[in-house]
């Protein structure tokens, strides 16, 4: 077994970057992804799973729509965030779990939905494929899978004009936003995988995809079914 730990990307352990964390993200409105998961009939009594949930800003809001969340992620700073978040907020549906994609023990009737944010790139492709089943298995059947990731939609002959393209767009002030040396970094040190590799790797989880759309060929956002 790997150490997801020494995968997670240090900054992500690091208490003065996650304190920053929301302002560099930027992060969107959780509304989409809520209303994804509802239009597959998640309601008011349905459990969900956020993986690598960081400082929880989607687990704080699905909380607040759906029956019980647990949100998990490796990072001790990430968690210590969130928790004083969700008693702040007074969400006592809203559980917080130190583990990672594949050492995440589920308990309890197997969860509605599974929804993974920006995280799953942490991991090498086979350990992708693992963590993938993985969640396939802490869902009932007909459960639903949410994954939004960093994903490659182009061909490799395609990499130099997408990235070139990409960086475009970088912030130039770390703090507002992520830099064209936090991109370059990502694609040295960090797994995100070809569309072309992932779907192969959700089909063989068991799971159909039920909707995806791509933005600017690197974000990908799927809606999946476990068979
Ligand atoms: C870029 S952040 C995204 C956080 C959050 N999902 C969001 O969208 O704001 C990646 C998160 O994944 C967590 N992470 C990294 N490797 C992980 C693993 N193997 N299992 C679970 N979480 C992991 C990191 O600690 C970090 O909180």
């Amino acid at each position: 077994m790997i150490d997801e730990l020494a995968y997670a990307g240090p900054e992500h352990l690091d208490a003065a970057f996650v304190a920053g964390f929301d302002r560099k993200q930027g992060y969107p409105d959780p509304a989409e992804d809520l209303d994804a998961l509802a239009a597959q009939g998640l309601g008011a009594d349905s459990t969900l799973v956020d993986l690598g949930t960081g400082t929880g800003q989607f687990a704080l809001a699905a909380a607040r729509r759906f029956g019980r969340v647990t949100a998990v992620d490796v990072s001790p700073a990430m968690l210590a965030l969130l928790r004083a978040r969700a008693g702040d907020a007074g969400l006592g549906n809203l559980d917080c779990v130190r583990a990672g994609f594949l050492s995440y023990s589920h308990a309890g009737p197997l969860a509605d939905a599974v929804y993974t944010r920006h995280a799953l790139h942490q991991l090498p492709d086979f350990w992708k494929a693992l963590a993938l089943e993985r969640i396939a298995r802490m869902l009932r059947p007909g459960g639903v899978l949410r994954l939004r990731d960093l994903i490659y939609d182009f061909r490799p002959d395609e990499t130099e004009e997408v990235f070139r393209n990409w960086f475009g767009y970088a912030a130039a002030d770390p703090a507002e936003g992520y830099t064209s040396e936090d991109y370059a970094e990502h694609i040295r040190t960090e797994f995100s995988t070809f569309r072309w590799l992932l779907e192969p790797m959700l089909a063989a989880a068991g799971f159909e995809i039920a909707d995806v759309a791509y933005q600017g060929r690197l974000y990908g956002a799927y809606t999946c079914v476990k068979r």
